[in-house]
């Protein structure tokens, strides 16, 4: 099964809509609470990536898919450059088969390729574990606000305290300022 997955590192003005098509395709299987929004070739949710990592399988089917953006955000009232990280999904079928794992490290070579400080995700409680095992640091007392997506399009500004995850690339965990995150927008 492994020797049929190919991975790929696709820029975002590459992507064909057969392209968008396939990755909304395993979006709405992964997220299966968001299948309304994840229809035809809609394959982001809030801000649109500008990097993608994406599993095939030999009909090209997507598998699994990772989407990062560079963005500001202000912590602490201080301007951090992130690599924003976000879409994180395995086809339902592979999960827990480590494919997941492979994907992350795969997200992490493009995040150290584009040099960011740091990269930055904002995750579900039950999915911090998976992240944690990865490197990723969770701020569990941090507050951030953020504006949610919603499958109206409109945002709608959000505040939640933990969740937010970071991972050190070109600069050190310890030199992360400390403070309340204000995002400013939509993630990835
Ligand atoms: C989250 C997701 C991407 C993980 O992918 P996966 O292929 O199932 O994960 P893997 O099999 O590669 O597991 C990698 C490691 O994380 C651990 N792990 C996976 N899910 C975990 C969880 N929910 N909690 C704790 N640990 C977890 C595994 O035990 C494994 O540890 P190991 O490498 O030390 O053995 C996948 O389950 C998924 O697509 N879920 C639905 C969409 C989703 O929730 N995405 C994340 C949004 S924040």
């Amino acid at each position: 099964m492994t020797d049929d997955i190919r991975w790929e590192v696709l820029e975002e003005s590459t992507l064909t809509l057969p392209d968008h098509e396939a990755i909304t395709a395993l979006l709405a299987h992964a997220f299966p609470d968001w299948s309304h929004w994840y229809v035809g070739g809609r394959s982001w949710a809030g801000m649109q990536p500008e990097r993608r990592v994406i599993a095939r399988d030999t009909d090209g089917v997507v598998l699994a898919h990772v989407g990062i953006r560079r963005m500001y955000i202000s912590v602490g009232g201080r301007d951090v450059l992130v690599g924003d990280t976000g879409l994180v999904a395995v086809a339902p079928r592979l999960q827990g088969t480590g494919k997941g794992r492979e994907l992350m490290e795969r997200a992490h070579a493009v995040l150290e390729g584009l040099a960011v400080p740091y990269g930055f995700l904002g995750a579900g409680e039950n999915r911090i574990p998976f992240y944690a095992n990865l490197g990723w640091h969770h701020f569990d007392d941090v507050v951030g606000d953020y504006t949610a997506f919603t499958a109206e399009g409109a945002g709608m500004p959000m505040t939640d305290q933990g969740g937010w995850m970071v991972l050190p690339v070109a600069e050190r965990l310890e030199d992360w300022p400390e403070g309340p995150i204000l995002l400013n927008g939509q993630q990835v």
